[in-house]
């Protein structure tokens, strides 16, 4: 039997830049999916899941169809064309982060069975690159790098600065004393509902009408229509604020940072066009409750908001905010 386990993400700043050529920093969660892969030959593979009831099953060459276990099964795929699994596979999962929430529960899933199955030495980025090719391909999101990046290179307690152009990487200790809180705000989302594609395809045409490859170097946004412009200004400011936020978070500087998560926030809800009102009252409550930074995390449209925390705030800290939001909760701390 192969086993792994693979923690969620949470992206601290640096939202829909990893396919326009940016900086990103998101950091490992605590929560992870656990997988167990046995090979037992034939010709279906089988998915378990302790968060789901009953089994699924496919054809070893099954398209996906919109089930949960597809990013399973088309991991599976993957990992026999690479010749790390012969025949079906019978993979079971026990997962405690939360589905649909914007913290890479998805990316955790494929990255998990593909590292079960891979030869102890391949190299993180080859299994990301490989779950990226996946969601892409077999699920048809045109997600970006960053969430397989994410979970294949970090560990609780850490962040990841990336250069999704370049994919090079450097993985840093969240600083002593700095805590993020992540939240859900209860609004549900699904990625694949074509909100993604329909920003990421601006983004596209707007680097197309300004003649840059990506959309991260454009400097001179007059050309656009203010359609496009609040696009591009969006992920031109945001790389700016991710590049400047690595570097406060490598010189601990928690006030910077957090005035860049709040930026982000401003400009993802004005400019990018994925927060929702509930959103947005839950990060304005959290900063008049004296939070130093706070913003949407993910992809947007709903899910999970992030929080860096006051410098001695205790566990209990987020309490008053939550009796305001009654469908908000908790989902975990990350930091030391
Ligand atoms: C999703 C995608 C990522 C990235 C974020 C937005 O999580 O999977 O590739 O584009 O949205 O930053």
């Amino acid at each position: 039997m192969a086993k792994s386990w693979t923690p969620g993400r949470v992206n601290l700043i640096g939202e829909w830049v990893d396919f326009n050529g940016g900086w990103v920093l998101p950091a490992a969660l605590p929560l992870g999916v656990a997988i167990d892969v046995t090979q037992i030959g034939g010709t279906r593979d089988i998915v378990g899941s302790a968060q789901f009831e009953g089994l699924a099953e496919a054809e070893l060459d099954a398209r996906a169809s919109g089930h949960w276990a597809d990013y399973v099964f088309g991991a599976l795929q993957y990992a026999r064309r690479k010749g790390w699994l012969t025949g079906g596979a019978r993979a079971e999962l026990s997962s405690d982060i939360p589905a649909g929430a914007g913290v890479s529960s998805s990316a955790a899933v494929t990255l998990g069975v593909l590292r079960a199955l891979a030869p102890a030495d391949t190299d993180a980025t080859e299994l990301a690159v490989l779950a990226r090719e996946i969601e892409n391909r077999f699920i048809g999101v045109p997600c970006g790098i960053m969430d397989q990046m994410a979970v294949a290179h970090t560990r609780p307690g850490e962040a990841l600065a990336l250069d999704t152009r370049t994919l090079s990487l450097q993985t840093i200790d969240l600083p002593s004393g700095w805590r993020f809180a992540v939240l859900h705000s209860g609004v549900q989302r699904k990625l694949a509902d074509g909100r993604y594609k329909t920003r990421r395809t601006a983004c596209l045409e707007a680097a197309d009408q300004l003649e840059q490859e990506w959309l991260c170097d454009a400097t001179d946004l007059s050309a656009l229509d203010p359609e496009h412009q609040a696009i591009a200004r969006h992920v031109t400011s945001e790389n700016r604020r991710a590049l400047e936020a690595i570097r406060a978070l490598e010189a601990g500087e928690a006030e910077t940072f957090g005035r860049l998560m709040t930026a982000s926030h401003i400009s993802l809800r004005d400019d990018f066009d994925v927060s929702t009102p509930e959103i947005d009252r839950l990060v304005a409550d959290f900063l008049a409750h004296g939070a130093p930074g706070a913003r949407i995390t993910g992809a947007g449209f709903g899910g999970c908001i992030v929080v860096l925390k006051p410098a001695g705030a205790g566990q209990d800290w987020v309490q008053p905010v939550l009796d305001k939001h009654p469908a908000a909760r908790l989902v975990c701390e990350i930091g030391s």
